[in-house]
């Protein structure tokens, strides 16, 4: 099998990121636009965009026009939007693709338009207004002399509206119902002076499934799709499963005296003579170098001794006497009926799952499997 050829290595569920697609809508009862941005979460731009449309996604949202064009240098030909910033620069790109942007402030969309009657097109834009996340987006009470703008200019067509939640994964915060009634008010207005685009569309992975009132015409979740939870208080609800799992090989086993240092800054020292095991992995492929840190080896947790290396770590194999050269070692999935999911692992690290596994880089091949 070609994954023995890898000393540390992705391997992601294709069919397992359908049937969460498959979830979320059943939920939901909205179209989803996956939000596959940061090198889709991690897990591999265009193949996650290809099973994205195949799993039935109306469209993919990616945060930069580079990665919106990675995916159709690939041939994937489905409908998408540049979530973040784009320069004028992009116009050509995405009048030729059929790539929708964001338009977050009116200098731009005049910049836009000019750029795309100049060049003899309509570029297709969504709207973005600020509800209170005080990044993107024009202040919603400046909303309806910006989307009037945005009608006037020949050289745009608003497909969409929408705006971003700040707190929706603190389920009980309040914040996320007071950019509803935001939103909503806005929205009133909207249709009150006849602006309103074809699509209305709020919320990320949190939000579709916990506030039912973000749906609008579509939603917009990202981490859910990879069956990651947005938050520790924001858990998916049963029928979605993670799709990653993060493994490598134990390519070294020692027994090292008492009394010597291990790693980098001998920041660890053996206390006995002890079963030391060197596995392929490092910081350079995301495995940040913290204490604390263990993997799953014959389905036992082995903690990591001393410092993480760039390409290798050093495992304690004192408790698994069995474990033998190239045997499989677990970093994110199962193994034995024991478990490290992306969440446990920011939980150690002191972050969020999203930087897990988007800190998961380029040098880590992914390896696809499709049973869908
Ligand atoms: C504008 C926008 N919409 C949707 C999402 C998806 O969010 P999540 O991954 O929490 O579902 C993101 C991600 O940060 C985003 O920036």
């Amino acid at each position: 099998m070609i994954i023995n050829d890898h000393t540390d290595w992705l391997e992601i569920d294709l069919g397992a990121f359908k049937k969460n697609i498959e979830k979320m809508k059943e939920i939901t009862g909205r179209p989803v636009m996956a939000v596959i941005k940061a090198n889709a979460y991690g897990h591999g731009l265009a193949e996650i965009a290809k099973a994205a449309l195949q799993g039935g996604a109306s469209i993919c949202g990616v945060a930069r026009v580079e990665e919106a064009f990675r995916i159709r240098r690939k041939g994937i030909h489905g409908k998408m939007l540049v979530l973040g910033g784009a320069m004028a620069d992009s116009i050509p790109f995405a009048l030729a693709e059929d790539v929708s942007l964001t338009i977050s402030d009116p200098v731009t969309a005049k910049i836009f338009s000019d750029e795309a009657v100049r060049l003899g097109g309509v570029v297709h834009v969504h709207a973005k207004v600020d509800t209170g996340m005080n990044r993107l987006g024009v202040p919603v009470e400046e909303g309806i002399e910006f989307l009037r703008l945005l009608k006037s200019l020949p050289g745009l067509r608003v497909d969409g509206l929408f705006t971003h939640f700040a707190r929706a994964d603190e389920v009980n915060a309040g914040t996320t119902e007071i950019q509803l009634d935001r939103y909503n008010r806005f929205l009133t207005d909207v249709r009150g002076a006849g602006l309103l685009p074809p699509l209305v569309h709020a919320a990320n992975s949190a939000a579709s499934l916990f506030f039912p009132a973000a749906r609008y015409d579509m939603v917009r979740p990202g981490i859910a799709l990879f069956g990651i939870n947005p938050a520790e208080d924001a858990v998916l609800p049963d029928g979605f499963t993670p799709i990653m799992e993060w493994k490598t090989r134990l390519i070294s086993i020692k027994d090292i005296p008492a009394g010597s240092g291990i790693s980098y800054g001998h920041k660890y020292t053996t206390t006995h003579t002890e079963r030391v095991g060197v596995i392929a992995v490092g910081y350079a492929d995301g495995f940040r170098r913290v204490e604390g840190n263990k993997v799953l080896i014959r389905g036992r947790y082995a903690p990591v001794l001393g410092s993480v290396c760039m390409d290798q770590c050093m495992v304690s194999l004192d408790d698994i006497p069995d474990a033998r050269l190239e045997d499989e070692v677990v970093l994110i999935g199962s193994q034995g009926g024991k478990q490290i999911s992306a969440e446990m692992i920011a939980h150690k690290w002191g972050t969020i799952a999203y930087e897990v596994v988007c800190g998961l880089t380029a040098r880590l091949p992914r390896i696809y499997r499709d049973e869908a």
